[in-house]
């Protein structure tokens, strides 16, 4: 069985709102509307933090129709999944979960079923046949065209909208926050990607890469802070290629720009990204984050494997000896700066030997935090038109406990040595283990927990670390 884990595999999470939340969610959401059309949609999202950030920006374009979110799906006129295609139990976890809501449809004939994201992009109008439940697919950067989509299902027709876009940010689209602790938010600074790394589905899902417009971003940013947010999440495939250029202006806005231009908004605004290509990971992103304290001291630095051929193999153009080049670089330019990443195991033709490379780099990197994945060939990539899937599953999943093992041992040295520090905290909400304690990040985005005495979320206080686990900090405020 794959490891479901979703300490282990947050890209698979189906994340559903926080139940204590919703009233602010549907509240915020009927502000929004300009009229109320007496329905309600539902949406439960699949996949990466791009795709949770997605669904805010459907929910945006829903409500100005005049759509109510509801938490509850039974209630639903229409039932949305924003899917995630990037292994194959990714895929399987939504058709499952398709069956769920196929009993909506005999209790009430006239709900609605749409698929939006990777799945709908993937299959396109192949998954109405695949999918007989299904009345909309929409991929990625149709979700301007929900409405009449909508419409033509209301009207009993089946509706497809794949179009990929060369332009299309949703820039102009003020996203309705979802899963809301009103403290930490995400904003998409691009869309697509260009890198065509051998295994990955993601460039053929959400096609080219493009940069949002800068201002509309510090914008958004700013807009947050005025409601109270204190942490802001640049979300982009690959940060580091950012690049814009507004017509008429002489400047182009790189990633370490806007990073600044971001971090100048507020100091008591955080600022974090993901996710940082290694082959464009430079050092002036580097200076700009040690230069601002507000920009939190964590990269996300997938690896992917740590052998140069299965790197070639993986087309991610860098290999074992540039990877360690970068990672010295940050350990000199922000020493306590944390690293996570992805691993792969698994990957086709992959050695025991190229595994072992593998584990040396971890133990190298000592990451605080990894994603560790096998191999699930996706159809229609370079790697499953150009390489045979060789390794068998026993094989792949017995790399992958391996690399989890070290990964468990490392992250708990790397929680053990915060033992004895005081560290600053964001406070983001109520523990879920205990109603008494609150949790938040400190600046390495560790999670930690304390008895929350009078602290509310959006403080920042400071707490003296006195025990953990692998996954978190146990403290007390100082
Ligand atoms: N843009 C990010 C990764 C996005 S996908 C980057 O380039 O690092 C997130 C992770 O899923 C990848 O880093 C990779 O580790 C994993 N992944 C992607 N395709 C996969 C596949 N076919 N099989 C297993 N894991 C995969
Ligand atoms: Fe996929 Fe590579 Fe793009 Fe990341 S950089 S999304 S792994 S193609
Ligand atoms: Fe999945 Fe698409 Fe993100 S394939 S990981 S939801 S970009």
């Amino acid at each position: 069985m794959y490891n479901d884990n979703p300490t282990l595999d947050f890209l698979n999470k189906n994340k559903p709102l926080d139940e204590s939340r919703q009233g602010e969610v549907l509240e915020q959401t009927e502000q929004l509307s300009e009229q109320l059309n007496g329905k309600y949609f539902y949406i439960e999202s699949y996949g990466c933090q791009m795709n949770f950030s997605d669904s805010e920006i459907v929910a945006s374009i829903l409500s100005k129709e005049g759509y109510s979110l509801t938490k509850d799906y039974k209630q639903a006129h229409v039932i949305f999944m924003n899917t995630c295609s990037i292994r194959e139990n990714a895929e399987d976890r939504v058709r499952n979960r398709l069956k769920d809501f196929g009993h909506i449809k005999k209790e009430n004939p006239g709900a609605l079923i749409g698929v939006l994201g990777c799945m709908a992009e993937r299959l396109k109008s192949k998954l109405l046949e695949q999918e007989h439940l299904v009345d909309i697919v929409c991929g990625p950067d149709a979700y301007r065209a929900l409405p009449e989509l909508l419409a033509e299902a209301e009207g009993g027709q089946k509706a497809v909208n794949v179009l990929l876009s060369r332009e299309e940010t949703y820039a102009d689209i003020s996203p309705v926050r979802l899963d809301n602790n009103g403290v930490t938010a995400f904003i998409s600074i691009m869309r697509g990607c260009d890198n065509m790394c051998s295994f990955c589905v993601v460039p053929f899902t959400r096609g080219r890469e493009r940069s949002r417009n800068a201002h509309t971003i510090v914008q958004e940013a700013k807009d947050l802070f005025e409601k109270g947010y204190r942490e802001v999440t640049l979300l982009g495939q690959n940060v580091d290629s950012y690049k814009w250029k507004n017509e008429g202006e002489e400047v182009v806005v790189n990633f370490a720009k806007l990073l600044e231009m971001v971090a100048l908004v507020n100091p008591d605004l955080r600022v974090r990204f993901s996710t940082s290509h290694p082959k464009d990971m430079l050092d002036d992103v580097l200076h700009t984050m040690a230069k601002y304290e507000n920009i939190c001291n964590y990269i996300h630095l997938p690896v992917q494997s740590g052998n140069s051929r299965v790197l070639k193999l993986m087309n991610r153009t860098y290999d074992r000896k540039w990877y360690i080049d970068r990672v010295d670089a940050i350990n000199r330019i922000i020493p306590d700066c944390a690293i996570s990443t992805d691993v792969i195991t698994g990957f086709c033709s992959e050695t025991e030997e190229e595994h072992h490379d593998t584990i040396s780099m971890m133990e190298y990197v000592k990451y605080d935090l990894a994603y560790m994945f096998f191999y699930s060939e996706r159809p229609g990539t370079l790697a499953a038109r150009k390489y045979e899937d060789d390794i068998d599953l026993a094989t792949k999943k017995r790399r992958l406990q391996e690399v989890i093992k070290i990964q468990m041992q490392h992250s708990l040295e790397s929680n053990q040595k915060d033992i004895g520090k005081t560290v600053k905290v964001l406070v983001e909400k109520v523990s879920k283990r205990s109603e008494d304690d609150h949790c938040g990040r400190n600046d390495q985005n560790k999670m930690v927990v304390f008895p929350k005495g009078n602290t509310k979320p959006g403080d920042y206080v400071m707490v003296k670390i006195t025990d953990c686990s692998a996954a978190t900090l146990k403290g007390h405020l100082v």
